[in-house]
């Protein structure tokens, strides 16, 4: 399947770990230049000089808090001052805490919202008049399956992840006539850091320890573990390729099997 990347540019939030990190690896392992960002600049500088070291392609960053206002321009006009063209968008920042319905504050449930969702919306409405006026655009957004079945101890991340669901269904009605192809994917468990701590998380809610939520997850995922995150960025790979083709507006579960919905 030739996949059409090489020479291509990604512009991928949430890039210095977990699935942006791997996301970004994956496409610059079929040949496409990577612009990633995030808050952190060591793990971005860690993961650039990691990219660039594995596979000669191009790599820019700019370590900036997705919340701020004005982000989105930040983050085009930057990569814009290094690449020519910006043929791809990967929205992975993002991350809410879970927690007892009753205890989680109004702030928390800000956060989610102006994190994971605001931001993908900021950067994707600052990248859009750029892939339009080139008719072409490939947006792969990571979301989560909560947003279709809600986790009553992950409230605002299921909140979060239906609005964003929402979003990625009418952009790629907006801008499918522009070339733009707007599709998401829903991770399942899948082994992160940010995983990790939401485990944590629940676990408290659940009165058991981290190690025992896993194993409850585990059951109920029908290939009986984990995904793990390179398994999730193939699928990104695929989505912001040429080869997805006719593929637009999609949510593609990549979660063992663990969504029980048909749609
Ligand atoms: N892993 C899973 O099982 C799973 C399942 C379903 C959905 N997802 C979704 O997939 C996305 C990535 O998750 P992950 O598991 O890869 O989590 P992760 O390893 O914690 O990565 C989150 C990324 O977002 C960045 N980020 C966090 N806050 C930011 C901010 N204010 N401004 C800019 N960047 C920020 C982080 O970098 P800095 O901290 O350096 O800013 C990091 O690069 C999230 O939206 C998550 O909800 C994950």
């Amino acid at each position: 399947m030739d996949l059409n990347l090489k020479g291509k540019t990604a512009i991928i939030s949430g890039g210095n770990k977990g699935l942006g990190a791997a996301s970004a690896m994956a496409l610059a392992a079929e040949g496409a230049n990577v612009f990633l960002t995030a808050r952190n600049a060591d793990d971005l500088q860690s993961t650039a000089d990691e990219i660039s070291a594995a596979y000669g392609v191009e790599v820019g960053q700019l370590a900036l808090d997705i919340t701020d206002d004005g982000a989105g321009e930040k983050i085009v006009e930057a990569a814009l001052g290094q690449f020519e063209n910006i043929d791809i968008l990967v929205n992975a920042a993002g991350a809410a805490r879970g927690g007892v319905f009753h205890d989680i504050e109004d702030q928390v449930w800000r956060d989610a919202f102006e994190l994971k969702f605001l931001g993908a919306v900021k950067l994707t409405r600052a990248l859009v008049p750029h892939m339009q006026a080139r008719k072409y655009g490939r947006i792969v957004n990571l979301i989560g399956m909560f947003g279709r079945e809600p986790a009553k101890q992950a409230l605002p991340a299921s909140a979060v992840n239906a609005a964003f669901m929402a979003v990625n269904k009418g952009l790629s009605q907006i801008y499918g006539g522009d070339g733009i192809f707007v599709n998401a994917v829903d991770p399942g468990p899948t082994r992160s850091q940010r995983i990790l701590d939401l485990f944590a998380d629940m676990a408290k809610v659940n009165n058991t320890t981290p190690k025992e939520l896993e194993n409850g997850f585990r059951q109920q995922i029908p290939i009986g573990r984990l995904g793990e995150l390179d398994e999730v960025a193939r699928v990104v790979t695929f989505l912001a390729s040429d080869a997805s083709g006719n593929v637009n507006g999609t949510v593609l579960a990549v979660d063992g099997g663990m969504t029980k919905g048909l749609f």
